[in-house]
């Protein structure tokens, strides 16, 4: 059938519903360089305010899903229950948490992203240990699965390609923050890398794309919705990232985050949103239907080593050098260390994610731009967190840097912004479970 793309952008204009055949016609074209990108820019801005039914964007999931190839996991004959974060600031959570569920018997087939923006990508930090490889074959790929329980990669070129040049287009044109749009960028990835299962961190606040719970439970909502229609059992849970997660934002610092986690030193926000996730992850895979049970195996798979070995397994055998694993000491180090004092007394009430997570990429730490190179050992690690009291002269943060003028920057900033008061906040960390 043919169709035509200006109708197609007047009926989004004119907040009409597409049909599947009309999203098919607009992905293919696009993927396949048949419509230039001012007319699907125009598209996406009419659906960005105008919206989507969830037919339609079950629609558009299922064809940006099947714009590349589609991984088949059934033949190794398991339940993959891969986990998504929609993104945040100091989130080193997949590589915390998967080891940990791998380690019980989860089999981990993982397709991660690089960061873009002020949000950090699992692939940057795997890529600051040194020697590990994440771009391999998908042969490699299974059998590392096959053998050890775990591999984590980048995402290929051909996973879901409709979905690539559609989030860099809306990436450019100030078109992110898009329910409809997100929910489908995010299944279409899942469900074309063979997820059977699927548990999302959906992040919430001032670091997040949803700045608030009623955003939130509709991006939930309807990622489940999807996960139904397209057979995909999906969970979302819903934490805060009002304030950088952990301590650490830069990608070796949290990769020595992370190695401390796995050692036993479990920050209370950290633990509680990896145990969260993983507790479901291990109920989705058929390994316990008690979450509280589950999340106390969890905790001692990290306590007796077991989920540590796992870590360093996956390393070794994708190239990793795991000496830095076994003596965080020898990462490479930025140039320049600043600790910075606060010049206040009382209790931290803000310590705002979004501006923490802009200056680690000022420093280096993240990419503005798709083609930039990332310094793998500058950032931040925060010395307090949010509810903790602090006096003139404590360490608020520290800065990494191998520039001293942007050190310079990075300590004024951070201090001007970090809001700190008589009010002792309570902070949750996990606000609620949408299954
Ligand atoms: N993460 C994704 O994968 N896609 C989005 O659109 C937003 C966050």
């Amino acid at each position: 059938m043919f169709f035509n793309i200006l109708e197609i952008i007047q009926k989004k204009q004119n907040k009409e519903e597409l049909s599947k055949e009309e999203i098919e016609f607009f992905i293919n074209g696009y993927t396949n360089d048949l419509i230039p990108d001012y007319q699907i820019s125009a598209l996406v801005m009419a659906i960005f305010i105008n919206g989507m039914s969830e037919r339609e964007t079950t629609d558009l999931t299922i064809a940006m899903a099947n714009s590349g190839k589609v991984l088949d996991l059934s033949t190794l004959g398991e339940i993959f229950v891969d986990k998504h974060s929609t993104g945040g600031v100091g989130d080193k959570v997949s590589l915390i948490l998967l080891p940990i569920v791998a380690s019980l018997g989860v089999p981990v087939a993982k397709m991660s992203g690089r960061g873009l923006g002020f949000t950090g990508g699992t692939v940057d930090k795997l890529q600051s240990i040194p020697g590990y490889i994440t771009d391999i074959t998908m042969d490699d790929f299974l059998s590392n699965v096959k053998k050890l329980g775990i591999s984590i990669i980048s995402q290929t070129h051909d996973l879901a390609p409709a979905d690539k040049k559609l989030y860099a287009l809306r990436d450019s044109i100030s078109c992110v923050e898009s329910i409809p749009l997100i929910a489908s960028s995010i299944m279409s990835k899942k469900i074309a890398s063979g997820a059977q299962k699927i548990v999302i961190d959906v992040t919430v606040g001032n670091g997040a794309f949803m700045k608030n719970m009623d955003e939130a439970r509709k991006l939930a909502k309807m990622m489940i919705e999807i996960g139904k229609l397209a057979n995909r059992e999906t969970v979302c849970i819903l934490t805060n990232m009002d304030e950088p997660l952990g301590y650490a934002v830069g990608n070796n610092l949290e990769v020595k985050e992370a190695i401390s986690f796995l050692n036993g030193n479990m920050p209370d926000d950290l633990a509680d949103v990896v145990f969260s996730l993983g507790a479901y992850m291990l109920k989705l895979s058929g390994k316990g239907q008690d979450i509280e049970e589950n999340k106390n195996l969890m905790r001692e798979a990290v306590l007796s080593g077991k989920a540590y070995k796992k870590f360093e397994e996956l390393v070794k055998n994708q190239g990793g050098d795991i000496s830095y694993i076994q003596n965080p000491e020898k990462f490479e180090k930025a140039k320049f260390v600043k600790r910075v004092e606060s010049t206040y007394e009382g209790y931290v009430e803000e310590i705002p994610a979004e501006e923490f997570g802009k200056l680690a990429s000022f420093l280096g730490a993240g990419r503005m731009k798709k083609e930039d190179d990332i310094d793998f050992s500058v950032g931040i690690v925060l010395n307090k967190k949010v509810g903790e009291y602090v006096k003139k002269g404590d360490t608020l943060f520290t800065v990494f840097a191998n520039d001293e003028e942007k050190a310079g920057f990075v300590e004024n900033k951070g201090l001007e912004i970090i809001k700190i008061g008589d009010v002792k906040k309570d902070v949750k960390y996990v606000y609620e479970v949408i299954e």
